[in-house]
């Protein structure tokens, strides 16, 4: 099945439903650092960098499922004005006339799970009046990346599915919560690459030290004080500024082992949001914050990979029912 992939960021969505056996056959985002990233791992097709906006819907390709992380904008108004037709300058509107024109089998759409209670509600319940109105059936589900996903990640979302026809929809199951066997050592990379992020000095080290850090859990500068993570082996949700979490780790020395506290390099916020670790990334193109602020925005493609199984199962036609 043919998917195409809306705010595409660094391709995360198009991992996981690739690794579901979805082919895609057109990618879209307007940031052209994210296009650095995503056309170094991804060529055919590469990405379309442009504003959705300026997008001419009859040049994209014929697809069977539609996906998009949206950037949540505040939509209240648009909402309240009923006829989503005219809201032409809001991403969901946006996607949803796509919906409207190419009428596809299915649609997974991801955003923060704060959509569900923005202003009071009234959003979200205009979003699903509008995906309704279109003819489709919908299941929506807040899923974390430490449950569902086995990724050492607390980070909640919100997913959306849509079905053209109600009998896929009734087929469709979202995830069920699976072991966490996995902490964020697993994630780590070699030592060298370490000392770019080590702090060795100043208000943040001298917190550090006076906080009394502990190995195998996880912090946060947020501020002007030390956040611990709750859970051990676990990390907080990766967001688009500010530093990565902190972590104790240790320099293997000769004939010692030295204690030092360091951010999580980009590279491992990338493996902890489950990207393969041959996930290639432009290291002498970009300053690593845009990498962070990338890592941050993506997804969890080990949790994407099972919905979208979901959505192949339930949409393909099975001889034996
Ligand atoms: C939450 S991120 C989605 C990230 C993506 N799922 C991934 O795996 O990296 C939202 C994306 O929407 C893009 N975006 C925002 N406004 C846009 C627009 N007008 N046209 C195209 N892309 C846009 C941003 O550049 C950003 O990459």
């Amino acid at each position: 099945m043919k998917t195409i992939d809306l705010f595409a960021g660094v391709g995360g969505i198009r991992l996981g439903m690739e690794q579901a056996g979805f082919t895609t056959v057109f990618s879209n985002d307007f940031d052209t650092k994210c296009q650095i990233t995503f056309d170094l791992n991804f060529s055919d097709p590469s990405m379309t960098c442009k504003s959705i906006d300026a997008l001419d819907f009859d040049s994209i390709p014929d697809f069977d499922v539609l996906t998009g992380g949206f950037p949540c904008q505040p939509f209240s108004v648009a909402g309240k004005r009923g006829g989503f037709k005219d809201e032409r300058g809001n991403h969901f509107f946006t996607i949803a006339r796509l919906i409207d024109l190419r009428r596809p089998t299915a649609f997974l759409l991801e955003n923060v799970k704060g959509l569900l209670t923005h202003d009071d509600g009234d959003t979200f319940r205009t979003i699903l009046d509008t995906l309704y109105k279109l003819g489709y059936s919908i299941r929506w589900k807040v899923l974390n990346s430490k449950v569902h996903a086995n990724i050492p990640q607390n980070r909640e979302r919100l997913f959306i599915v849509g079905f053209k026809q109600e009998e896929h929809a009734s087929k469709f199951h979202f995830p069920e919560p699976i072991p966490l066997t996995k902490t964020y050592e697993d994630f780590l990379e070699i030592r060298e690459k370490w000392s770019r992020t080590k702090i060795t000095e100043g208000k943040v080290y001298d917190a550090l030290q006076e906080f009394g850090v502990k190995e195998g859990y996880s912090y946060q500068w947020r501020y002007n004080y030390i956040r611990e993570h709750k859970a051990k082996g676990c990390i907080p949700c990766l967001v688009t500024v500010g530093k990565s979490p902190i972590i104790k780790s240790f320099e293997v020395g000769w004939d010692s082992k030295i204690p030092i506290f360091r951010h999580l390099t980009t590279k491992e916020c990338f493996n902890l949001q489950g990207f393969p670790y041959d996930y290639k990334m432009p290291y002498s193109f970009m300053h690593e914050r845009h990498l962070y602020k990338q890592a941050g925005n993506s997804v969890t493609i080990p949790l994407i990979k099972r919905i979208a199984d979901g959505i192949r199962i339930s949409t393909t036609h099975h001889p034996n029912g």
